[in-house]
């Protein structure tokens, strides 16, 4: 079973999907999957999590570092790259296993002869700051090489420069490059030491570049090697160029084998966290594996001050923007794989509480109100005029920042559910609680109650359907709020119970109300808009039945640039009633145990040709509740297109005039949800672990691990039988419901095999896992 991802040619077409592609990374930088001797106009970039800048009264973005794996070769006054010398074979080739980029490329010479250029890169995910490569020359002919090797400063930025005062300084073979930040002058600092194992000559060329020739012998391979580390201010303190220098140092010491042995490691040990095994359908294994990849390469191991932007680490597109997909998209696989990097994803917002404050009360309400974009100090990077009309060139006023209010219960959605699945309630007295009742008192101070229905209703907002702006009762954010004060009732009660003294601390600020007896009186009568009786449809919004009904091709013949926006006040999608991505089915999906099958397929059967899935965000929707229906054939092209997303680069590159490429972690983590959640069937409540599989045709198996309260667990699910086993140290039985039959304990140590037809068998096994 392949793990790699390869193209066997060079296409200048492919340059910026590939750097997306062929993504590398590891929370604290993502690399992107550019050649050696790229620069910022093929969009090479180090792109940090967390540094965050403005320049120029431009919209803030995240901070590239200098490329310290920059290479650039020639060969007899040749320049060998593949933008100057059209290659005769050229290969680019990423293991997801153990996360190594490699490229060979054969020029041919113009005096005649070949030569084979490799190089093998990695960022390590054993030392988050440290970057290494090896690379190799071969030429058929005697030649004279020239490699300027060193670190790019000239970085690829959408609205920068963020990089100032940068010294580059070489320091006994070190190459070092420092800048700050323009607007809170945090230090970049990139440190780079290349090492040959043969003899040349060096020297210091301008900039951070060293020059190193020599004459190359033919038939013999020359290799050498590179380190590069990365520190910023934000995680070394006073002195990171120190830092940086001394890591490349130590980098050098240990030696490119050690280095990549200890990164190999590390990602087994992920991927013994996480792979997720489809017996029966190779292009859907690989798929999930490479989605699977692309959230291991970001997420925030190492800090809990980031989060996970809308794009990951794929460069500066949509600002570096954490948005609402990290608890509804991401978290579900951080959750089963790995709690302690789901528990970093919350703590971000927690550490954003105060942006929240501040946003609620810029727009007169109480309690939090959480940015639709944030990025590190969570006050909102979305703008109010987010789109820019591409017939005018004007910008769109959109209500995204102002109204996508649901953001809020997100939040909270996210953070309750941490609580199920670790039942680590610590969370909550360091900073969860505060934040899951400040995201009440904002509902509460933006309800509206209507005295003639008698009932407190949310009106004027924009729910996950973005082409529908300023609407009355979506049934998604109103379903949301009543979960965020039941949530806020909740952790009362447990707080009250188990930690009384903190309790009376953290709610002292609240005495004045409003608080937990407004919270109740406001779900006494609180409204979402529930199934028709007869049609079983629930409307997605007050009036959303009355507007025009057009199909999704006859709305699309109606489009007069490729890139015009749908939404807003005057766009083709917004009078009508198709929908940018899934929101009623969304609702359904995390509610799943509260809506009747009859209810869920009705609604996906009106909602999906209505579709039309122009958020990445959406197919993945449709994949899980048609799997939940009992109709995973439906749900399979819709799980392939989420899977494949970042592998095919057929996406949206524009909304309006705004590039929005990259890679799309939400789609990657709607994926595993698909897989595991939908069609394998799996679903936990805190208490018992459902598993209802609705396998798609040609799968045979799913298997994979999942810790729950912190225990370990192996599931092998197919159509007839599912194994549980529990690993030995655990300390908790765990009670299981499989094909929706007897409740049954699993207890540590032990192997339980459920039939669908009932018979169950329970083998006491030795250390198992
Ligand atoms: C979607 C949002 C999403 C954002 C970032 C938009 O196109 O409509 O739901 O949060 O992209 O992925």
């Amino acid at each position: 079973m392949s793990w790699t991802v390869q193209d066997q040619s060079f296409d200048r077409e492919r340059i910026t999907t590939n750097g997306n592609k062929f993504m590398t990374g590891n929370g604290y930088m993502g690399y992107r999957g550019t050649l050696e001797e790229f620069g910022k106009e093929q969009l090479a970039a180090v792109t940090l999590a967390g540094v965050y800048d403005q320049a120029g009264g431009k919209w803030r973005e995240p901070v590239n570092a200098p490329n310290g794996l920059f290479t650039r070769l020639s060969c007899n006054g040749q320049q060998l790259g593949v933008l100057n010398t059209e290659p005769e074979r050229h290969t680019q080739e990423l293991d997801i296993r153990s996360a190594v980029h490699k490229r060979e490329t054969v020029y041919g010479l113009a005096g005649g002869g070949q030569l084979v250029f490799t190089a093998e890169r990695f960022v390590s995910m054993d030392q988050l700051h440290l970057l290494a490569g090896k690379l190799s020359i071969n030429s058929t002919v005697d030649c004279r090489i020239v490699i300027e090797s060193g670190i790019d400063g000239d970085v690829w930025d959408i609205n920068g420069p963020h990089l100032h005062a940068r010294q580059e300084q070489f320091v006994e073979g070190v190459l070092r490059s420092s800048a700050v930040t323009g607007e809170l002058g945090v230090s970049v600092s990139v440190a780079e030491r290349t090492v040959f194992s043969f003899d040349a000559k060096e020297t210091a060329g301008d900039s951070a570049i060293r020059v190193i020739s020599f004459d190359a012998k033919a038939g013999e391979t020359y290799e050498w090697f590179k380190f590069a580390a990365v520190y910023t201010g934000l995680d070394a303190g006073d002195n990171p160029a120190l830092l940086a220098e001394q890591n490349v140092r130590a980098a050098e010491e240990a030696g490119y084998n050690r280095l990549l042995e200890a990164h190999r490691d590390a990602w087994e040990e992920r991927w013994l966290q996480s792979d997720c095994m489809i017996e029966g359908d190779d292009a859907a294994q690989f798929a999930l594996r490479y989605s699977i990849y692309q959230l291991l390469i970001i997420a925030p191991t190492g800090s809990e001050k980031v989060s996970i932007p809308a794009r990951g680490l794929s460069g500066q597109v949509y600002k570096g923007a954490v948005f609402w997909d990290t608890e509804m998209f991401m978290l579900p696989f951080f959750l089963h794989s790995d709690p302690r990097t789901a528990r970093n994803l919350l703590m971000y917002r927690i550490h954003t509480l105060e942006g929240a404050r501040r946003k609620a009360a810029e727009y007169g309400f109480l309690g939090a109100f959480y940015a639709w974009e944030s990025q590190d100090s969570g006050d909102d990077a979305c703008t109010l005029f987010n789109v820019n009309d591409v017939f005018t060139g004007r910008p769109l006023r959109t209500y995204f920042r102002d109204k996508q209010v649901h953001i809020s219960a997100d939040v909270v959605h996210g953070i309750w559910q941490y609580v199920i699945f670790t039942g680590d309630d610590t969370l909550l007295t360091e900073g969860g609680a505060e934040v899951i009742w400040e995201c009440a008192r904002f509902f509460y101070s933006y309800a509206y109650y209507n005295p003639v229905k008698q009932r407190y209703e949310i009106l004027d907002v924009t729910g996950p359907d973005e082409y529908h702006e300023r609407v009355n009762n979506n049934a998604f954010t109103n379903a949301l709020v009543k979960e965020t004060l039941e949530v806020a009732l909740k952790s009362a009660e447990l707080l009250q119970a188990k930690f009384p003294e903190e309790f009376r601390k953290l709610t002292r600020q609240f005495v004045d109300g409003p608080f937990l007896k407004e919270f109740q009186t406001m779900l006494d009568s609180f409204y979402v808009p529930q199934p028709d009786s007869e049609t079983l449809l629930i409307e997605q919004f007050d009036r959303y039945f009355q507007l025009e009904e057009v199909g999704l091709a006859e709305l699309k013949s109606r489009v007069i640039h490729k890139n015009e926006y749908w939404g807003g006040g005057n766009g083709l999608a917004t009078t009508t009633t198709i929908l940018k991505q899934a929101d009623v089915v969304l609702m359904l999906n995390l509610f799943k145990r509260s809506y009747s099958r009859e209810v869920k397929q009705a609604n996906w059967e009106f909602y999906e040709p209505r579709t039309e899935h122009g958020s990445s965000l959406s197919p993945c929707i449709y994949a899980l509740v048609a799997a939940d229906i009992g109709s995973p054939d439906w749900g399979y092209p819709y799980f392939m297109r989420t899977a494949t997303v970042d592998l095919t680069g057929e996406s949206k590159q524009y909304v309006g005039d705004l590039y929005i490429g990259g890679t799309h972690p939400a789609a990657n983590g709607g994926a595993w949800m698909a897989a595991v959640l939908g069609f394998a069937g799996v679903q936990f409540d805190g208490k018992v672990l459902y598993i209802k599989p609705a396998l798609p045709e040609q799968w045979n198996v799913v298997e994979l691990p999942l810790i729950l309260l912190g225990d370990s667990f192996r599931l092998r699910i197919s159509r007839n039988e599912i194994t549980v086993t529990a690993a030995t140290g655990n300390r908790n039985a765990l009670a299981l419901i499989a094909f929706g039959g007897e409740r049954q304990l699993c207890r540590p140590g032990v192997r339980l095999r459920l039939q669908l037809a009932g018979t169950i068998t329970a083998d006491e096994q030795q250390g198992a896992l």
